[in-house]
């Protein structure tokens, strides 16, 4: 079954590159991004993990902890990891699941046999620290996923947690929000104090309540 936004992110335990995990538990009280990949030694996919990797203090500003799936196994985890530290600088640390028995990809729907009948696609999920599932993105397995997407999006998620606003299109962390429509304006003037630009009484945007 197909997983939704607002859905709660199925819970699991899997054989990991960093041992048994259970998912929740790794997860913690912080924010998750499950994302699965075809398979291990694949070019397209060496580039992704890797990229992941380098973005590792990025996700740890943002209190983001990060697990890959795929449907090999461990000990071609760990030898495809060598080549991903090789080739891309890095050193991937986050756990890989090698989910043999396809357990963590059906739970999350990450086979679409239309697409392939066993590879798991590039599903992402971003999950919210009440388990919650706060994006969902599928990528075709030919495309790299963008994660400087996926860290704007993180960016987002966290603002709106905390402040009425949402973001517009193309935002960037610093850039003016928009007060939400469920917000008055007389509300709205209260509770930003930066001040309301508004262009249209649905279109009122304040700027980013944190930045100074
Ligand atoms: C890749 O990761 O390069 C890849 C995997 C499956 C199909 C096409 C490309």
């Amino acid at each position: 079954m197909a997983i939704r936004l607002g859905d709660i992110a199925p819970n699991f335990k899997a054989n990991t590159t960093a041992g048994e995990i259970d998912f929740h538990e790794y997860l913690g009280d912080g924010w998750g991004v499950l994302f699965s990949h075809p398979a291990d030694y694949t070019p397209v996919c060496t580039t992704e993990l890797g990229r992941t990797a380098q973005l590792k203090d990025e996700f740890a500003k943002r209190n983001v902890r990060v697990m890959a799936v795929s449907i090999d196994p461990i000990d071609k985890h760990h030898g495809w990891i060598k080549d991903i530290n090789e080739t891309q600088n890095t050193n991937v640390e986050f756990p890989i699941i090698a989910d043999e028995s396809r357990e963590v990809a059906g739970l999350y729907d990450m086979i679409h046999p239309n697409a392939s009948a066993t590879a798991t696609v590039r599903s992402l999920f971003v999950i919210a620290p009440d388990k919650t599932v706060k994006l969902t993105i599928t990528y075709p397995a030919s495309t790299g996923r963008n994660f400087t997407e996926v860290l704007r999006v993180i960016d987002s998620l966290q603002l709106t947690a905390k402040h009425s606003v949402a973001t517009p299109a193309d935002w960037k962390l610093g850039e003016d929000v928009i007060v939400i429509p469920a917000v008055s304006t007389e509300d709205a003037q209260k509770k930003f104090p930066k001040g309301l630009n508004i262009v249209k009484p649905y279109l009122r945007y304040t700027p980013h309540p944190e930045e100074n």
